[in-house]
């Protein structure tokens, strides 16, 4: 059955992404709004995600309230990135090269 949704037949929603297992995506701004949106819905498709955020408190918090959803097994982890300094973003992706293996996208 061909549901209609805002984002119109074949729209591209989180119901219609199937498993993500083995997928690694990268995330800034992840410890609140659209970002920690787009992590809840890509952990719940088995992805792994590394998400970039300024704030290691907050990326905390944010990590306990995603393992007290998915589980502790949630495969989700933070690398300090504050995108408004050009000197921090350089650390940090020099820190995602040293341990992310693999990335798929970059949100
Ligand atoms: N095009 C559209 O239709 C549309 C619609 C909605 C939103 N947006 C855009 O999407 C983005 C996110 O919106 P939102 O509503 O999710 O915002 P939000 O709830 O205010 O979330 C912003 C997130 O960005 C992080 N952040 C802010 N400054 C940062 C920096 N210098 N370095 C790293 N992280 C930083 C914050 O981290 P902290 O925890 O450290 O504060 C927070 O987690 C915004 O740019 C917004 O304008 C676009």
């Amino acid at each position: 059955m061909t549901r209609n949704t805002p984002f119109g037949p074949k729209g591209w929603t989180p119901d219609r992404i199937g498993s993500l297992v083995g997928k690694t995506y990268l995330i800034t701004g992840a410890n609140s709004g659209a970002g920690f949106q787009a992590t809840r819905i890509l952990l719940s498709k088995g992805a792994d995600v590394v998400m970039l955020n300024r704030n290691p408190t907050r990326s905390e918090a944010a990590i306990a309230a995603l393992q007290e959803e998915f589980g502790p097994a949630a495969n989700v982890s933070h690398i300090r990135m504050d995108l408004a300094e050009l000197a921090c973003v350089r650390s940090a992706a020099a820190e995602v090269l040293e341990k992310v293996p693999q990335i798929d996208a970059l949100i």
